[in-house]
């Protein structure tokens, strides 16, 4: 059985103590309260990893970056490195966010190196991809996501593609407050097992856990959640209040 899990993409927001009473909170909730059977990431700044590792319970919540370098160490200022988040305790880094190829030129090639360094250390990847308006209204975004997939984690091998968690991201559904239906994520989310079960074959498509992202809140989480091949969700905006990132957390049931 694939994973569930429900992981909050904090982006640019809240001040270290913000971040790390947020944190708590999470915690707080998600030992109190969230189903057992759904796994907790939380992905704050890099400035808050550290400290908000120490506020959270392993067994409940995990940690993840929002980012990582494209190069292993060196003269690279202002850029944090695979291996650095490793020896601060992250568990997983998110790789390919729309909003780092748009504002920051990622491109595949980019993307790739980050996808081999955060494997050679130890990292799992939460990787994104989606089309933005203008593709999906020229009916073009099985082809957009095929490509994107196709040319990154698609490379890699079998074995390494284990570390690997895909998130559904339409650019027009994120921050938006537009959710895509249920329908259009169960579509895209099932298109994209298909692609998984061509490449590496159909058990490895089972066991990859495919997340949606995009204005997914407590009030429309459940009708997401139910389809059969969406596994849970890449929250941005909701995972900001600790109430209704464990609400969703709570809509598989
Ligand atoms: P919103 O939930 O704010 O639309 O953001 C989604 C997202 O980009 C998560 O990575």
């Amino acid at each position: 059985m694939r994973k569930k899990i429900v992981a909050g993409n904090w982006k640019m927001n809240k001040t270290l103590q913000e971040g790390i009473d947020l944190a708590i909170e999470i915690n707080k909730l998600a030992v109190e309260k969230a189903d057992n059977d759904v796994d907790i990431i939380i992905a704050p700044p890099f400035i808050h990893l550290t400290e908000v590792g120490k506020v959270i319970d392993r067994e409940h919540v995990s940690l993840s970056s929002q980012n990582c370098a494209s190069e292993q160490q060196g003269a690279f200022t202002g850029e944090v490195s695979a291996e650095m988040l490793w020896s601060a305790g992250v568990d997983y880094v998110i790789i390919g966010h729309s909003e780092r190829r748009a504002y920051y030129q990622e491109d595949n090639d980019i993307l790739n190196k980050k996808i081999k360094l955060a494997l050679d250390n130890n990292l799992k990847i939460i990787f994104c991809c989606g089309e933005n308006l203008e593709q999906r209204e020229a009916n073009k975004h099985f082809e957009v996501i095929k490509k994107q997939l196709t040319e990154t984690v698609f490379t890699l091998i079998k074995e390494d593609f284990d570390s690997i968690i895909l998130a559904y991201e339409p650019i027009w559904a994120i921050g938006t407050g537009k959710t895509a239906t249920p329908e259009q994520a169960q579509e895209i989310h099932k298109f994209i097992r298909s692609l998984i079960s061509e490449k590496f074959g159909n058990d490895i498509a089972q066991e990859t856990t495919i997340l949606y992202g995009g204005s997914c809140k407590p009030a429309n989480a459940k009708q997401l959640f139910v389809n059969p091949d969406v596994d849970g969700g890449l929250i941005g905006g909701a995972a900001l209040k600790a109430e209704d990132f464990i609400d969703i957390v709570n809509s598989f049931k």
